[in-house]
């Protein structure tokens, strides 16, 4: 099982997978992505899919809170998703874990009632980033909605120190608050909002949601 093209792994190299998990745990993410499961508005019988699902912690717990929904983690990183099995196997959670890129959802138009997404768009190139938004409104169902996390960057609040050390200046430019709102509105999104935002070890991160318009990808 291989990615069949290039991308920004979960610790920005293979090599330092193994400490992503705990690294990120010891920085105060937990409490991001409760955080985020707390705004997404889980309800029994719906369809959830997790872009840039990484090591599966955040699909593991929507699963767990919400055991009465279906839930796909995504990511285009085989190592990653090993971890992410092995995580939800353990943990008793049903999950999928499909290989695939947020720019190209293997699953037909409106198959999801919610897109989640947690430190993944920074991972991304301002091209990358229109192109998966594009892409995760088709696959939303109308009235459907996203929710996600990510690291704020400099012009719009500081940045911590670990984002700098494991991302991309030119990924990270392009995730201000107000940059990403834009990009989902553009992305043909109603409603979309920064709708919280918190200071973590690993530096500022902002909240957002937004919901699929009736129009989009059809
Ligand atoms: C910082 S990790 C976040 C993982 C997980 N969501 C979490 O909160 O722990 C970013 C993830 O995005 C994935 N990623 C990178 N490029 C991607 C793309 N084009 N489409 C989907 N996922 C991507 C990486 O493989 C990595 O697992």
């Amino acid at each position: 099982m291989t990615a069949e093209r290039a991308y920004v792994p979960a610790a920005g190299h293979d090599r330092w997978l193994s400490l992503y998990d705990p690294l990120t745990r010891l920085l105060g993410a937990q409490a991001a992505l409760r955080e985020l499961l707390s705004r997404t508005e889980l309800r029994p019988g719906l369809r959830i899919l997790d872009i840039g699902c990484g090591t599966g912690t955040l699909a593991t717990m929507v699963k767990l809170q919400q055991p009465q929904v279906d839930v796909v983690g995504l990511d285009p990183d085989p190592k990653a998703l090993e971890r992410a099995k092995r995580k939800a196997e353990h943990a008793g959670a049903a999950v999928d874990f499909v290989l695939g890129f947020a720019d190209a959802i293997p699953f037909p138009d409106a198959s999801f009632d919610r897109v989640m997404s947690s430190f993944m768009l920074h991972h991304l190139t301002l091209d990358g980033k229109r192109a998966a938004l594009a892409d995760v409104a088709r696959v939303l169902k109308p009235g459907g909605t996203l929710h996600v996390v990510d690291f704020v960057s400099a012009g719009d609040r500081p940045r911590g120190v670990f984002a700098r050390m494991l991302h991309a200046d030119d990924h990270l430019t392009d995730s201000g608050a107000g940059r990403t709102v834009a990009l989902l509105e553009r992305a043909g999104f109603t409603g979309a909002t920064e709708v919280g935002a918190r200071r973590t070890l690993f530096g500022p991160v902002s909240f957002y949601r937004a919901a699929r318009a009736d129009a989009v990808g059809r």
